[in-house]
C-alpha cells in the first residue's frame, strides 16, 4: 500500500480548479503517508518550461516535460499530481502510455467547468482579456480544448464543493489500491463488518 507510484493527471480549462484541487489532494495524500509531488503548469512555466508560449508545439513540449517528470517520480513510488490545462488529447495519451509502460498507473481526471461559468468568475481576469482579443490563442476562447474521451474521473467544479471533488478522486485511488483507506472510512467499514458478523 502506498508504495506503487502513480500519476494523477488533472486536465481542464484555465480557472476550472486544477491548482486548488492539486494542493488539497497533496495535503490529503500526504496525511495518509503517501509521498506526493505537484507539477503545476503555471509554476513549471516559470522554470522547467520557461520561455515556452502557447502555440500547439509549445504546449505539447510543456506537457511532455511535465509528463516526463511525472514518469520519473511515478516509477520511483511517488504519487505525482499534474495540474496543467493539457488541451491536446494526443500528447496526454502519449504521456499516459509512457507512464503505464513503466508499470505505474496513470489516472486522468477531467476537471470540468462550463466556459460561461469560468468567464463569469474570471479569477485571473484572463477571460475578459481573451474575449476582448487582448490575449491570442486562449484555451476555450480562441484556442482548442479537447475533452478527454474516457477519463477515469470527472469532477464538476461548478456543481460540487472542492472537498467533494477531492473525495471522489481519493476514492478512485483507494479502489485501485494505490492509497490506504481514509481512517474514518476504515473505522466505519470495520464497524459495519462487526455488525454484520454479530447479526449473522
Ligand atoms: S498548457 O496548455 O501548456 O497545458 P498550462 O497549464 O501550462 O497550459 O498554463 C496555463 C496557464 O497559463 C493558464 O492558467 C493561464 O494562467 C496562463 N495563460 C497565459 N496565456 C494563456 C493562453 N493563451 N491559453 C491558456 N492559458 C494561458
Amino acid at each position: 500500500m502506498g508504495s506503487k507510484g502513480f500519476t494523477l493527471w488533472l486536465t481542464g480549462l484555465s480557472g476550472a480548479g486544477k491548482t486548488t484541487l492539486a494542493a488539497l489532494l497533496a495535503t490529503e495524500l500526504g496525511a495518509r503517508g503517501v509521498n506526493v509531488e505537484v507539477l503545476d503548469g503555471d509554476e513549471v512555466r516559470t522554470n522547467l518550461s520557461k520561455g515556452l508560449g502557447f502555440s500547439k508545439d509549445d504546449r505539447d513540449t510543456n506537457i511532455r516535460r511535465i509528463g516526463y517528470v511525472c514518469r520519473l517520480l511515478s516509477r520511483n513510488g511517488v504519487g505525482a499530481i499534474s495540474a496543467a490545462i493539457s488541451p491536446y488529447r494526443e500528447v496526454r495519451d502519449e504521456v499516459g502510455r509512457a507512464i503505464e509502460g513503466d508499470g505505474a498507473e496513470f489516472i486522468e481526471v477531467f476537471v470540468k467547468c462550463p466556459i460561461a461559468v469560468l468567464a463569469e468568475r474570471d479569477v485571473k481576469g484572463l477571460y475578459k482579456k481573451a474575449l476582448a482579443g487582448e490575449i491570442a490563442a486562449f484555451t476555450g476562447v480562441s484556442d482548442p480544448y479537447e475533452e478527454p474521451l474516457s477519463p477515469a474521473v470527472i469532477v464538476h467544479t461548478d456543481q460540487e464543493s472542492v472537498e467533494t471533488s477531492v473525495r471522489v478522486i481519493t476514492r478512485e485511488l483507494e479502489q485501485r489500491g494505490l492509497i490506504p483507506e481514509a481512517y474514518a472510512d476504515k473505522l466505519q467499514n470495520e464497524e459495519f463488518g462487526l455488525c454484520a458478523a454479530l447479526e449473522s
